[in-house]
């Protein structure tokens, strides 16, 4: 049930391109006008969307489990904040097919949202970081990724999901700098044949972020994609789950805030921006705003 009235851009495979947009209320608009755009801007052939918790504040209602993305730090990681009103992702599988797309939509949002930020990503080989590694590996797939990502129940809830959302810069020299045992042993993975090194030490990024380990278990679909801007580059990382509660706890201990030790991520790479967002289910291919109508 909740995976036929989700929008399919969630648990589809990743693309070959991708833009992120994210947009702000443009100020003075009713925020009826604002959901009339959304629903009207949406294509489900290449689009996700997510509200973020400003424009709720707007229309004065709230959607159970959606928050505004905490600002974190540990020792020597910091993790900042950029919460904005709309996030949307555009598939693609041409650069040309992303400039049509986001033509439309700037035209269809232009009433209520402004345009904030943008990131193009794409797939790097078989789905890699462009490290190296492999990413993914450990999604949960078939209805194991419907359980983890789709909220089960609710009137006007059911279908939906919740985003994470998180550019990250990579220091690729620095990376490369620490050679492969190094490597291997903070990612927690071998990078030519991606088996996991048990041996690890409790730094490595998959010892932190191992899922089940968690209580309750924090399994989450991640669709994180890689951005190159030619000067700099790093990681769009993007994970859907049915509750924020799951990567609150493992940013929390990816920052060390449970035992005091930090990723070994943060040795290469920072987060420099990071939303929460609460993408809405479908009906008849429309999006399903009803649990935000005041
Ligand atoms: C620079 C940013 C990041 C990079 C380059 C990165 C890369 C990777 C790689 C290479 C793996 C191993 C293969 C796999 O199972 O996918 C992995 C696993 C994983 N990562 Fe990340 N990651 C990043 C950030 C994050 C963040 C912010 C979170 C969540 C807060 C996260 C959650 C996970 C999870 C849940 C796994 C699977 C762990 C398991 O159950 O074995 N990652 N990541």
């Amino acid at each position: 049930m909740a995976k036929n009235l989700a929008q399919p851009g969630i648990l589809a495979p990743l693309p070959a391109l991708r833009r992120t947009m994210i947009f702000r209320s443009r100020p003075g608009t009713e925020s009826a006008a604002s959901l009339r755009c959304l629903r009207e801007a949406y294509d489900p052939a290449s689009d996700v969307f997510g509200i973020g918790q400003p424009l709720l504040e707007e229309s004065a209602t709230s959607i159970p489990g959606l928050r505004s993305f905490p600002p974190l730090s540990g020792t020597g990681a910091t993790v900042p904040t950029t919460q904005s009103a709309l996030w949307v992702l555009v598939n693609g599988e041409s650069r040309g097919r992303i400039f049509e797309r986001s033509k439309c939509l700037l035209a269809a949002l232009e009433a209520s949202f402004e345009l904030d930020d943008v990131l193009d990503t794409f797939k790097y080989d078989i789905g890699r970081d462009l490290t190296g590694y492999e990413d993914g590996t450990e999604n949960p797939t078939g209805d194991d990724a419907v359980a983890a990502a789709l909220v089960a129940e609710g009137a006007g809830m059911t279908g939906s999901s919740f985003v994470a959302v998180q550019r990250w810069v990579h220091d690729l020299r620095g990376f490369a700098g620490f050679g492969n045992i190094r490597g291997d042993a903070m990612i927690g993975r071998c990078r030519d044949s991606n088996e996991e090194i048990e041996e690890a030490p409790a730094s490595a990024h998959v010892k932190r972020t191992a899922q089940e380990d968690y209580d309750p278990p924090a399994f989450m679909v991640r669709r994180s994609l890689p951005w190159d801007s030619g000067r700099e580059q790093g990681l769009e990382f993007v994970a859907y789950v049915n509750s924020l509660d799951r990567f609150d706890a493992m940013m929390g201990r990816m920052v060390g805030l449970d035992d005091g030790i930090v990723d070994a991520l943060f040795q290469f790479s920072r987060p420099v921006t990071g939303g929460y967002y609460w993408c809405p289910p479908l009906v008849n291919d429309r999006l399903e705003l009803s649990a935000l109508e005041p």
